[in-house]
């Protein structure tokens, strides 16, 4: 949701390039508009474009900029629409800003910066800060004093990163809420994720929420929310935080989908759940959003399957505005690929405040902001995830979540091994899949279908679809749909089942008849034994068998293809697809 970067660089050389290659890292995080401002000759010059990153390039080359120091911006619009003035860097007279995040007193501050003459040219809330920024600039405070000041002035969650016309040696940042690493090599960087600077950083360190840092001739200084001094240690950016590109891809959705058998290889290697985290634990809180929700839902059935222990998903952002009841020796678990959802987070600080409860997260991505306010952490070892659409980070999580309900039954435990390598086999699927691709892609709505496990993985399909494609997709519970979604079925819309031969198949496939007597487009992912079964008037896939337990997993995989190819079909952005963010850090 956004994307900041900043790069301080040595001897006033030229640092453009690598700002754009920042940002190149970063469009996932929002691609409404980009920006890039630098220090010129005592002046601030900037450049922006509405669109994709791609715009701004074709601006650059037409009116070059060079400095020694600057900023850079991918928008994902809150507070304006996405036009060129509204895009970052937001500048007052001597300084430029980039934000990520939303200040909640923006009308407040606006309203006083307007008393003292300030005219305001953008529809953000972040323009607040630039002339927050000039007008204690204006007063003669250095930019360090400024920032102190304006960061005890402004309210919300943010990164932002801020430069100086007249301190051209000068870069400011904070994090309140919102990601923002420091890098250290040759440059000293701003990112907000690791990726983005790991081509010219070594080092890095996260900032914790409230804290701040001046980089001022190529030295960074440290400080925590109460403006004290502070030393954090800096790490070593290890390669599995680095998006190393799509390689012989034409998208990294599909780089992604095609990494799942040794992304779920490693996240079973690496994960060894000890029975510490269900010590006294009479009852499961999962909290989570969209895709990560859907992880949740399938967990449920797991866990008070295997663990026998009652356990309740929530939408994080319903959860924590209503006033829910956390019951004694109940265990929070967050699910989440990026870390950092605002929504998630705060439901896990309404737990906090509310209960005793110890909180655990499945997270992505690592020192992310709830993997940092968590008792446990289990890391899905998926490796960066760049398209927007989640997939292999999702397969991921439901390994972790798996291992924590099977961890007890040696049989599953033993099973889980052969789980990477049927994946492949449905990988191998892939062209039979792309030959369904025309049986939806012309289609204005579709239906999803699963019992059991395999009722949040037609959620999850259907999410996958409406996503990246447009098309308005629904996933029902098979059984469901005789309640009233029956209704939507014609001639023309697909319908997509999912029906192994496992213990709910007769069930299944008499809805699968309900369906075929009421529209003739039916798609079905199955096996070999339940496609002789089925009847012969459906499009069948046959999938691989593989133990019951284990299903939601490798299901997901040919649902994550199908949408992937129907969205190629339409011409769509696959990566990028439309109003979409990977990492929602605003409510
Ligand atoms: O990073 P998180 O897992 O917390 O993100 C939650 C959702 O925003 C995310 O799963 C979203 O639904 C994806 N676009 C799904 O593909």
């Amino acid at each position: 949701m956004c994307g900041i970067i900043g790069i301080a660089g040595i001897n006033n050389e030229n640092v453009v390039n690598h700002i754009i290659s920042g940002l190149e890292k970063l469009e996932y995080r929002g691609y409404d508009s980009a920006g890039i401002a630098v220090v010129q000759e005592g002046r601030i010059e900037k450049l922006r474009a509405v669109g994709k990153l791609q715009n701004l390039k074709t601006k650059l080359k037409n009116n070059p900029l060079s400095g020694g120091i600057g900023i850079g911006h991918t928008r994902w619009a809150t507070h304006g629409k996405p036009t060129e003035n509204n895009a970052h860097p937001i500048a007052s007279e001597g300084v430029a800003v980039v934000h990520n995040g939303i200040i909640e007193n923006y009308k407040e501050l606006k309203f006083d910066l307007q008393k003292d003459g300030f005219i305001f040219e953008t529809e953000t809330d972040t323009e607040a800060i630039a002339h927050l920024l000039q007008r204690e600039v204006n007063n003669g405070l250095s930019p360090r004093q400024a920032f102190q000041k304006v960061l005890g002035l402004i309210e919300g969650s943010y990164a932002i990163a801020a430069i100086f016309s007249s301190f051209p040696d000068v870069m400011m940042a904070a994090r309140h809420r919102s990601p923002l690493a420091v890098g250290f090599g040759k440059y000293v960087c701003l990112g907000s994720d690791v990726s983005s600077i790991s081509a010219i950083c070594s080092d890095v360190v996260y900032l914790e929420d409230g804290e701040w840092v001046e980089i001022a001739h190529g030295r960074a200084s440290f400080f925590d929310k109460n403006s004290n001094p502070i030393k954090p240690t800096k790490q070593k950016i290890s390669d599995d935080l680095i998006n190393t590109g799509k390689g012989e891809y034409a998208h990294y959705m599909l780089k992604e989908i095609m990494e799942q058998p040794s992304a779920i290889r490693r996240t079973i290697l690496y994960n060894r759940i000890g029975g510490e985290i269900f010590h006294n634990v009479s009852r499961i809180l999962i909290l989570a959003c969209g895709t990560s929700y859907y992880a949740g839902m399938v967990a449920k059935y797991w866990f008070e399957k295997f663990l026998k222990i009652p356990t309740d998903v929530e939408i994080a952002s319903e959860y924590r505005y209503r006033t829910p009841i956390i019951g004694p020796n109940t265990l929070a678990i967050a699910i989440t690929q990026s870390g950092e959802t605002i929504d998630t987070l705060e439901a896990l600080e309404y737990v906090r405040k509310n209960s005793n409860s110890k909180v655990a997260a499945v997270a992505n991505v690592k020192n992310s902001a709830i993997s940092r306010v968590s008792d446990f952490v289990f890391y899905t070892e998926a490796g960066v995830e760049i398209g927007v659409a989640s997939t292999k980070a999702f397969t991921a999580q439901l390994v972790i979540l798996a291992g924590i309900a099977f961890r007890n039954h040696e049989f599953l435990t033993r099973e889980f091994q052969n789980l990477p390598s049927i994946c492949e086999e449905a990988l191998d699927l892939c062209d039979d899949i792309k030959g369904l691709a025309p049986k939806i892609s012309t289609a204005n709505s579709a239906i999803y279908l699963g019992r059991g496990p395999l009722y949040p993985i037609a959620l999850e399909g259907a999410l996958k679809l409406k996503e990246i494609s447009y098309i308005h997709a629904e996933g029902f519970a098979a059984g469901e749909m005789k309640h009233g979604p029956i209704a939507l079925i014609d001639d023309d819309i697909p319908v997509i089942c999912l029906c192994p031969h496992n213990e709910l198949f007769e069930k299944t496939a008499s809805n699968i008849q309900v369906a075929l007597a009421r529209g003739k487009n039916i798609i079905i992912f199955t096996d070999l034994s339940g496609s002789e079964l089925l009847p012969p008037e459906t499009t069948k896939i046959i999938l691989p068998r593989i133990h019951t337990e284990f299903t939601p997993i490798m299901y997901a995989i040919p649902l994550q293809l199908l949408a992937y190819y129907v969205a190629l079909l339409r011409g769509a952005d696959v990566d990028k697809p439309r109003n979409l963010a990977k990492s929602v850090t605003v409510e």
